[in-house]
């Protein structure tokens, strides 16, 4: 057990395990684990919704931009599910957000350079307290550039692979590995 509190950030490429390995060393610390990628899917799942993406895929920047000062994102734990629940707007969205239709947008919407600051600057308040491990391809570097430990993580590609196709099928969601 760490006696004093501190940050960890975990860095890495997509489907390595990063968010495996987070919520477990936070469960071991009983620290608070915040998915990064989850509040850019939130984001985006708020895009879908609030129309500012047309059919043929186009985003309309200009409505994500004047959704964005209203939006909250948080984390809230389930105790009988026993995981960290991402909720938009008092909503539990945990599952949408994993959807093949938000994956699809949130590379785009996470571009946008409005969208990151204000994801940015939320995650430097979640993580004020400490006692914190936070997983994203910017946290060790943006997020907490001073984060007691960082980790960065890789895997082989068809471990990847594997990984994200398990991970669709569960879902239910019809693709080829
Ligand atoms: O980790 P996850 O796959 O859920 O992240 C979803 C997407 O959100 C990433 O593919 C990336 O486009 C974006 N993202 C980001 N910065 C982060 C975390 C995620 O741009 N810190």
């Amino acid at each position: 057990m760490l006696s004093k509190k501190i940050t960890i950030a975990i860095d890495g490429y997509s489907s390595c395990g990063k968010s495996t390995f987070a919520k477990a060393i936070a469960k071991e610390f009983g620290y608070i684990y915040i998915d990064s990628g989850a509040m850019y899917r939130a984001v985006t799942l708020a895009a879908i919704r609030g129309g500012a993406v047309a059919d043929d895929g186009v985003l309309s920047k200009s409505k994500i931009l004047a959704m964005l000062p209203s939006l909250q994102i948080s984390f809230m734990y389930n105790t009988s599910a026993g995981r960290f629940e991402t909720v938009l707007n008092a909503e539990v969205v945990e599952d949408t957000i994993r959807t093949i239709a938000v994956s699809n947008l949130v590379s785009p919407v996470s571009a946008i350079a409005e969208v990151r600051t204000k994801m940015v600057r939320l995650q430097q308040e979640m993580g004020r307290k400490k006692g914190i491990v936070m997983d994203g391809r910017d946290i060790g570097t943006v997020v907490f550039p001073d984060a007691e430990l960082k980790i960065f993580m890789t895997a082989d590609p068809s471990v990847r692979a594997m990984r994200r196709y398990k991970e669709l099928q569960v879902k239910g969601e019809s693709i080829s590995l």
